[in-house]
């Protein structure tokens, strides 16, 4: 019997969990600041609607859904991706009469039977935006816009932004002819996959990881060349306001996305740290999705990024986040002051700062050591004579220096104590009674 978490799956424990509080904070900020509303959709829908909007030739939706049939007998897949339900809920909920744009972000966890490595599970976390109800490449953008100030607040650097076009149904068309009459004399050769992918979706052919594969994609003709003019302006338009934020970004035009329902413009922030996964996040243009499955036609646009690879990403390039906080206090007490330690740590904490105490009856020297390891700021040790007279002796833990304080008044000197660290980080913080 195995009992272990499943195959794909990871148990995320405190520190992981407060490093990702962490960036989900600086996420939801700055969304807010660019005037993005969160939502939040099923863990699992309707089959279909994946099936349609995804597209049946994705690798998604051929290889990797979580599919299961319920007692009623209705086929439902755990979400793969968010877009496509986000999308279903922008229709169900009537959000077209909203003032347009309407402009969503969520912080979901997704599911797909993928091959397990770093980087890579079947349940992993993204963080996406999109817009819904503008074509102007402005809305295109503003998302690449917000990606590159949330990674710039959490310090990340070397990241790259790689674009391209893959156009709309019109001019693709006259593309996917120049890739088949390109591929057609190696298509033998080429994997089994891409027998497939000749028939259904040639430009998916260029995204292929196998070396021969890939060897051809190289001189494979360019999407670009094949543009109708409404795609070609917009893309240029897209470059244009990007050079006017300074956004640098590299042209890709074997970008080419997993997932069938994008039109125009495609893009990716791609690292090198993160090996083989180095796709941190994934976004583009999707004007054919919401009619796709059922709505008016409403253009769209938006991205996700996989939180285990920025945080991968975070620690590779050493980018000091999320570290838990040290304890402000840590009250060290004996079996009579017990107590006392407990309601003084209640106060504490109620009071917003951050305090331990021992629930373990220990000594004196392991409640020390507690402390230590902890990196408490502060100890103060709470014996008989201490409780009787309301005064004790703050100890600073990093030089050994001591206080004399009312105990009543340590709250306040702690706060003073953790608004200076925060101001000077290096400034000594001395407390004059
Ligand atoms: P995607 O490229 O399939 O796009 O996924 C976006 C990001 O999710 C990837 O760049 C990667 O960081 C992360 N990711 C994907 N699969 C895994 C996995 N198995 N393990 C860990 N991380 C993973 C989408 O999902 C689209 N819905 C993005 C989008 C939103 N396009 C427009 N709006």
């Amino acid at each position: 019997m195995n009992l272990n978490a499943p195959r794909g799956t990871r148990d995320i424990l405190p520190e992981e969990a407060e490093r990702r509080r962490a960036l989900e904070r600086v996420f939801a900020d700055v969304c807010e600041r660019y005037g993005f509303g969160e939502i939040r959709v099923p863990t699992f829908e309707h089959t279909e609607l994946f099936v349609r909007g995804v597209g049946d030739a994705s690798d998604i939706v051929r290889k990797e859904m979580y599919t299961f049939t319920d007692k009623g007998d209705r086929s439902l897949t755990l979400r793969p991706e968010g877009t496509a339900g986000v999308a279903r809920a922008y229709v169900e909920q009537g959000m077209s009469s909203w003032p347009a744009p309407v402009k969503l972000w969520y912080n979901m966890n997704m599911f797909r039977y993928e091959k397990m490595q770093k980087g890579r599970y079947r349940e992993f976390w993204q963080l996406g935006c999109e817009v819904f109800g503008s074509e102007s490449p402005q809305a295109d953008a503003q998302v690449i816009g917000l990606l590159v100030t949330f990674f710039g607040e959490l310090g990340l650097d070397e990241v790259d932004l790689e674009i391209n076009s893959i156009g709309c149904p019109a001019c693709r068309a006259d593309y996917h002819e120049a890739l088949r009459r390109y591929y057609a004399p190696h298509v033998k050769d080429m994997c089994e996959d891409c027998h497939d992918r000749f028939e259904r979706n040639p430009l998916r052919m260029l995204d292929c990881k196998e070396t021969y594969c890939q060897s051809l994609a190289l001189k494979a003709p360019s999407q670009l060349d094949y543009l109708c003019d409404e795609c070609r302006v917009h893309f240029e338009n897209v470059k244009s306001y990007l050079d006017e934020m300074e956004i640098a970004y590299r042209l890709n035009t074997r970008l080419v996305r997993g997932l069938d329902y994008y039109t125009k413009t495609v893009f990716e922030f791609v690292s090198s740290h993160v090996g083989t996964q180095g796709t941190i996040c994934g976004g583009g243009r999707y004007d054919g999705l919401v009619r796709e499955i059922g709505g008016i036609d409403v253009p769209g646009v938006g991205f996700a990024l996989g939180v285990e690879r920025l945080l991968l990403e975070l620690e590779a390039q050493n980018v000091p986040f999320g570290k838990a906080q040290s304890p402000d206090l840590f009250i060290a007490s004996f079996p009579s002051t017990a107590a006392y330690a407990l309601d003084l740590a209640q106060t504490l904490i109620r009071s917003g700062l951050k305090v331990e105490t021992d629930v373990m009856s220990r000594s004196l020297k392991a409640q020390f050591k507690a402390a230590d390891r902890m990196e408490a700021y502060y100890v103060l040790v709470l014996g008989d004579t201490e409780v009787s007279n309301s005064r004790g002796k703050l100890r600073r833990l990093s030089d050994g220096s001591e206080q004399d304080v009312p105990l009543t008044a340590v709250g306040t000197l702690l706060h003073d104590a953790r608004k200076k660290r925060s101001g000077a980080e290096t400034e000594e913080v001395r407390f004059e009674l």
